[in-house]
């Protein structure tokens, strides 16, 4: 029987400058969820990729006096760019889609025409605003101060002939959508968000060419209009599984997608634009869209312009990516804002990390290398006072599982370390230095710390899609091998062989000075 299918998706991202910590985020949250669901033994698809087109783009190239194809391959390929920082983050991407890549063009020009064709697009004039650095289109009225909306900076006057999209013969499609499937877009308050400011005054018909410049799709049966850039890029979810070009053939196996994640400000787009595109085109919706919340720095959102971008390769090459890409889901919840900060980083690896996981796990080693030669004995004595730990612990896969279904990345991590808090806790309760001056106790030592060893097990397991490398690590000390390392084996307490075999390891995460490392980060 094939297995079941589980599509997920990141934003497309713009590669008009290197990508910051930010950017991470939303791609650490969807490896995560992409590795959870494989472990859980679904067939995933995780599609990532460039949106290359575009006004901004088109600028920066022109600053950098290069053409904007070298422009972005530059920082999509380059060192340091898009493909090296997902392999630093250890991003497990099952498919890269760039928008300039050969087939997605024509399949956005067969979008385009057979949306024009079906009576869903037709020609007019455009009047009106336009952010640049948003790639936004805005009447006058909702501006802001005469600014952008979302960005706050300055809009610049448009008038062309353009092409239109009949979105407004969408806004009772959408608000019977967001009704007849409540699950739709989460968190809820993005879905009040999107009914209050723009459905309930009513959808405008959307302008989906330009004729201003020339970095886009062009329009294949009007010469001199290209595609609009948001067109172009939400459509990547479906040319990256081969619709309407022969590159992939995987519609029928994937879509529609189970999850799009994205970043709140693009969340009009994903869930109004986005859904009333696929309508037009007779498809399936996505299941979900899931419109996350921003890192801050300082209270405001990181951007390159605002001068407070945090590099990611500096922290990773710091304090590991694992530890990294587990900040960023165990410190955030996934739907708000959150704050960036070393101190918030650094206290976080040290509390988590390196004194509960990290200290659990090489003292438990230690203590049976030291009291077993590394090997514990067959004849172990169990005791009630296990009891708490042990259900705890078998019970775990469930909690985080609830968890994890709800993308509450932060309240799955929560519940693994409130069982490794409870596994150091028992160390203490039980405490096998006692034990082990006392011949006689020997099977009951054995017996505590095999219990430990399997509480390592269980958590590490479930921790593998934050911090795979980590987990394998802990995995080689602990001795447990592949097939005691399942999603299965997580059910139950008890796996690992009685007489289980370590190895110890290097400190999976040393501690960190709080203050050194500050003065030495500020300096
Ligand atoms: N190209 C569009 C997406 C098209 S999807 C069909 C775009 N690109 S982007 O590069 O500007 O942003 C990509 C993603 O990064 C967005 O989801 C955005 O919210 C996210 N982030 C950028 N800065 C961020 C933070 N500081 N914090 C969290 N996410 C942020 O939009």
């Amino acid at each position: 029987m094939p297995r079941e299918t589980y599509y997920i998706t990141t934003p497309i991202y713009y590669p008009s400058a290197k990508l910051h910590i930010g950017h991470t985020y939303c791609t650490v949250a969807t490896d995560a969820m992409a590795r959870y669901k494989r472990m859980q033994g679904y067939d995933v698809m995780f599609l990532t990729g460039t949106d290359e087109h575009g006004q901004k783009i088109e600028e920066q190239a022109t600053l950098a006096g290069i053409s904007p194809k070298a422009f972005v391959d530059n920082i999509v390929e380059g060192p340091g760019g898009v493909y090296d920082l997902w392999k630093l983050m250890n991003i497990s991407y099952d498919r890269y889609i760039r928008t300039t890549d050969d087939y997605h063009i024509k399949s956005i020009q067969r979008i385009f025409r057979a949306l024009y064709d079906k009576g869903s697009i037709y020609k007019s004039v455009y009047a009106g605003k336009y952010c640049t650095p948003c790639e936004s289109f805005w009447t006058e009225s909702q501006l802001q101060d005469g600014n952008c909306p979302d960005c706050a900076r300055p809009v610049q006057g448009a008038e062309e002939e353009a092409y239109f999209f009949r979105l407004s013969d969408y806004t009772d499609k959408i608000l019977a959508l967001y009704e007849n499937q409540p699950d739709f877009l989460l968190p809820t308050s993005r879905k009040n968000e999107m009914v209050n400011n723009f459905l309930k005054p009513g959808l405008a018909d959307l302008c989906v060419s330009r004729t201003s410049f020339t970095w886009g799709v062009p329009v294949d049966f009007d010469p001199g209009h290209v595609v609009y850039v948001w067109i172009d890029a939400l459509s990547n979810y479906l040319t990256a599984l081969g619709y309407e070009n022969d590159r992939y053939h995987d519609m029928e196996r994937y879509w529609p997608a189970n999850v799009h994640f994205v970043g709140k400000e693009i969340v009009r787009f994903h869930a109004i634009i986005w859904p009333a595109m696929l309508m037009a085109l007779d498809l399936p919706l996505p299941k979900q869209i899931f419109g996350h919340g921003w890192l801050l720095f300082d209270g405001g959102k990181m951007s390159k312009s605002k001068g407070n971008v945090i590099d990611p390769y500096i922290l990773a090459g710091r304090y590991g990516v694992d530890a990294l890409r587990f900040f960023l889901l165990r410190e955030l919840s996934f739907g708000s804002d959150g704050n960036f900060s070393n101190e918030a980083l650094i206290s976080r690896i040290n509390t988590d990390l390196a004194n509960d996981l990290g200290n659990l796990l090489s003292r438990t080693v230690s203590m049976v290398e030291q009291y077993f030669g590394g090997t514990l004995p067959e004849t172990q004595e169990a005791a009630p006072e296990d009891e708490d730990l042990r259900a705890m612990a078998g019970a775990l896969r469930n909690s985080y599982e609830e968890k994890m279904e709800v993308f509450a990345f932060q309240d799955a991590l929560a519940e693994v370390f409130k069982v490794t808090s409870r596994a150091n806790k028992y160390i203490d309760e039980t405490t096998p230095w006692v034990l082990a001056k006392d011949e006689t106790k020997g099977p009951r030592l054995a017996r505590v710390l095999y219990n430990l060893l399997e509480t390592l097990r269980l958590t590490t397991v479930l921790l593998h899609p934050f911090i795979p490398e980590s987990a394998e690590k802990a995995w080689t000390q602990i001795g447990a091998g592949p097939e005691i390392t399942t999603w299965d084996s997580a059910a139950a307490f008890g796996l690992l062989p009685t007489t289980a075999k370590v190895q110890k390891g290097e400190a999976l995460f040393p501690r960190i000075d709080l203050k050194k490392e500050l003065e030495a980060l500020n300096a």
